[in-house]
């Protein structure tokens, strides 16, 4: 099964992940990244994970859900190299170079986001992706603090729509803002909250 090649892949390859146990690498790349199917699932349109690394979460989207449209965004070339090969095995697969504020504006569905970066950060970096009416989805663990993320998505026409096991959706209610995205680098160094 594709998942399974994929998931002892981004283990034994050089930089894409830290973790070497097997079991570890189920739990963290696939079993939590499976927790998002069924928030994406009743979206509408096409998928983007923002920051994919070795393709986790959208890989394991990907393949449980080939009726959609899957795009793996990651900033790392190298990492992109790696994210190409799994194209040819999942026909709803594909992957773009570059960095989240560079990229058309309200062109997806939803996004998702794990281990992008702190949450507010995450969210302005993801938000303009989606079109109105959409969601991001963001792991954002246990430490969470959902004011400033509500914070955050208020200023990018959005708002917190629930919040439980460590995942938070934002239902983006209106069209991105004059002013975003930022300039390259900026929501990191100055978080909006
Ligand atoms: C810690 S890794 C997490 C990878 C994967 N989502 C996971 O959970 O294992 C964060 C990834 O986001 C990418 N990244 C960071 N900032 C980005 C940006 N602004 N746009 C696109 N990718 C970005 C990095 O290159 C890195 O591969």
């Amino acid at each position: 099964m594709v998942l399974e090649r994929w998931l002892a892949e981004v283990v034994a390859t050089h930089g894409l992940t830290a973790i070497r146990d097997p079991a570890e690498a189920r739990r963290v790349l696939l079993d939590d990244a499976l927790r998002a199917l069924p928030l994406v699932a009743r979206e509408e349109g096409a998928v983007v994970d923002v920051g994919s690394g070795g393709g986790t979460p959208g890989i394991p989207l990907a393949a449980s859900l080939p009726e959609r449209e899957v795009t793996l965004l990651e900033a790392e070339r190298r990492k992109c190299a790696f994210l190409e090969r799994w194209t040819s095995e999942l026909p709803n697969l594909s992957v773009v170079w570059g960095r989240a504020e560079e990229q058309p504006l309200e062109t997806f569905g939803v996004a998702v986001a794990k281990a992008l970066a702190q949450p507010p950060t995450a969210a302005e970096w993801c938000l303009p992706l989606v079109r109105e009416g959409g969601a991001v989805v963001l792991w954002v663990g246990p430490t969470a603090e959902l004011d400033r993320l509500s914070d955050v998505a208020e200023r990018l026409a959005a708002r917190v729509e629930s919040s439980a096991g460590g995942l938070v959706v934002l239902r983006k209610t209106g069209p991105t803002p004059p002013g975003f995205p930022r300039r390259t680098g900026v929501a990191k160094k100055r978080p909006l909250a």
